[in-house]
């Protein structure tokens, strides 16, 4: 078909349909260079979205581009071993003229915070920041700033926040020590309150295992073996139906990251990674205008550092028009009409795309599983014709693969050495504990600072007042119009090796 020619390198999707019948002489291809104009598979339920994101994963392993994708349903984990044979496979192949092999990816699985088999993913709290954490708590605007401003106290206090209890430890701090709280100015003890009360929650569901160090450095999705394959990085998120809000802003997290830490190169001959973010809506389902904008401008921006992101989900509008006009691929699989609201969905869905010779608004709803509507950007760039397409077989495995050899990519990983096991760095947390020991000297031992009310406090212990100079020499500072503004805003904090990204959120640059 006119436009689906490409001279360079590609990743075949599959053959032209005609009336039902594929043509294996009309090739539809994705240009490799343009994999980072980012694009989008779209479908409901068991129509093929997953295995099409696994037949692009496996090309570009393939082709020497390290891949990442999240699996929402244990359904991925299929890449690290080769497809069997089967009669369905062998007459799709026939069908879109393929030269069916099984191939098996190099993979790497990970898991977040150790909550599975792969690889524990952690970040810290002050990288994870105050715009990702909200959305995860589910705060709203003001609640958003006066954690921005929590955020910025410790930073300019020398607190490090590394895990979740060293930002329990500095609210709790806040909310005892009235004059702290007083001087950043904009954050009530009310607040403050609620804030706690939703991180105490959250520390209660499990999510200490999440924050902390070692890190997870971006830079370990970005490898290729010595024969110059792509490493297929799968993040096992088994349950997401449970915490679809902190596994989606986690994502959202790796690609801040991403973003932050890779070098701009323009358009690339190839992408240097491509991201899928599965069950996308997820991402967007309730977001705030703030977060909206933070990922519409990551999406945008990241593109020139080689990353191409595919989202996956079930019908176009579940991405905001803003991204939506921002991918250059679109696989569409089947839609159904069953309901209304189906039916409204789904002429939404023919809205967003080019006018073509297609009714289809009917063709969408009678695609076969595999089948899918297609429409790319080709080497120059245009977008190609809407082309009905019969996907070719993955090569890989379309079931999980076994415990034998999720345990084999472990046993082979330098990664567990790297991330395996969790550390407690002396933080904020250490830090206010051996504070408030210091000035208590009478006080047994306690583990953290004291959840009292603070104005009996400030009663018991007048002479503490003076002792803490470092809140008090900033407090007019902290207080004023100007500070405020730029603690929420994407500012870098003074003299501190710190950027902060699209997100707020703080990182300590790298090397
Ligand atoms: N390109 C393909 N080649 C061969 N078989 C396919 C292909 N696409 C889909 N199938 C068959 O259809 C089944 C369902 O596809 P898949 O799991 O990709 O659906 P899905 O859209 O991801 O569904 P869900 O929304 O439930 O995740 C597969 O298990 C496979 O048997
Ligand atoms: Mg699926």
């Amino acid at each position: 078909m006119k436009g689906y020619d490409v001279e360079g390198p590609a990743l075949d999707l599959g053959a032209l349909v005609r009336d039902d019948t594929a043509d294996p002489h009309e090739e539809i291809k994705i240009p490799l260079r343009m994999m980072n104009r980012h694009g989008l598979v779209a479908g409901a339920t068991g129509t093929g979205k997953t295995r099409t994101l696994q037949l692009l994963a496996e090309q570009l392993s393939a082709q020497g581009v390290p891949v990442f994708l999240a699996d929402m349903k244990g359904d991925l984990s299929g890449l690290a071993s080769p497809g069997t044979p089967s009669e369905r496979v062998t007459r799709r192949a026939a069908e879109v003229g393929q030269e069916w092999a099984p191939v098996s990816c190099p993979t790497e699985f990970f898991s977040l915070g150790g909550v599975g088999e792969g690889v524990p993913l952690r970040a810290t709290m002050s990288a994870f920041g105050p715009t990702l954490l909200s959305r995860v708590l589910g705060l709203n605007e003001t609640q958003e700033s006066s954690l921005g401003l929590i955020f910025y106290f410790a930073d300019r206090n020398g607190l490090p926040l590394l895990d979740l209890k060293d930002l329990v430890a500095v609210i709790r701090y806040l909310i005892d020590t009235p004059e702290a709280l007083s001087g950043i100015g904009g954050l009530s003890s009310a607040t403050a309150g609620v804030i706690l009360r939703a991180l105490v929650n959250f520390q209660a569901q499990g999510a200490e295992a999440f924050f902390g160090e070692p890190e997870f450095d971006v830079h370990d999705l970005l490898r290729t073996t010595p024969d110059g394959r792509g490493v297929v990085s799968i993040l096992e998120l088994p349950g997401v139906q449970d915490r679809p809000q902190l596994f989606s802003t986690f994502l959202m997290w790796l690609l801040a990251d991403l973003f932050e830490v890779l070098p701009e190169v323009g358009d690339p001959d190839r992408p240097a990674l491509v991201f899928f973010f599965d069950e996308a809506h997820l991402l967007f389902e309730d977001a705030s205008r703030a977060f909206l904008k933070a990922i519409v401008q990551t999406v945008r921006l990241i593109r020139s550092k080689g990353v191409g992101v595919f989202f996956v989900t079930q019908t176009p509008k579940d991405l905001p028009a803003d991204v939506l006009a921002q991918l250059g691929a679109r696989v569409q699989h089947a839609l159904r009409a069953f309901t209304p609201q189906d039916a409204k969905a789904l002429k939404a869905t023919v809205s967003t795309f080019p006018s073509s010779g297609y009714d289809l608004e009917r063709l969408l709803t009678e695609l076969g599983i595999g089948d899918a509507v297609v429409t790319v950007l080709s080497e120059s760039g245009a977008p190609t014709p809407v082309a009905w397409t019969r996907l070719r077989a993955p090569g890989t495995l379309m079931t999980p693969s076994g415990a034998a050899v999720i345990q084999g990519v472990m046993a082979a990983s330098s990664l567990p050495a790297k991330y395996g096991r969790a550390i407690d760095r002396e933080s904020a947390y250490e830090i206010l504990a051996a504070r408030l020991a210091q000035q208590e000297p009478a006080a047994p031992e306690r583990p953290e600072p004291s959840r009292r009310p603070a104005g009996k406090r400030a009663e018991e212990r007048p002479a503490e007042r003076g002792r803490r100079e470092p809140e008090s020499v900033i407090e007019g500072v902290l207080g004023s119009k100007e500070f405020r503004s730029f603690a929420r805003s994407a500012a870098s904090a003074l003299g501190r090796e710190i950027t902060r990204s699209i997100f707020g959120t703080a990182r300590r640059r790298r090397g």
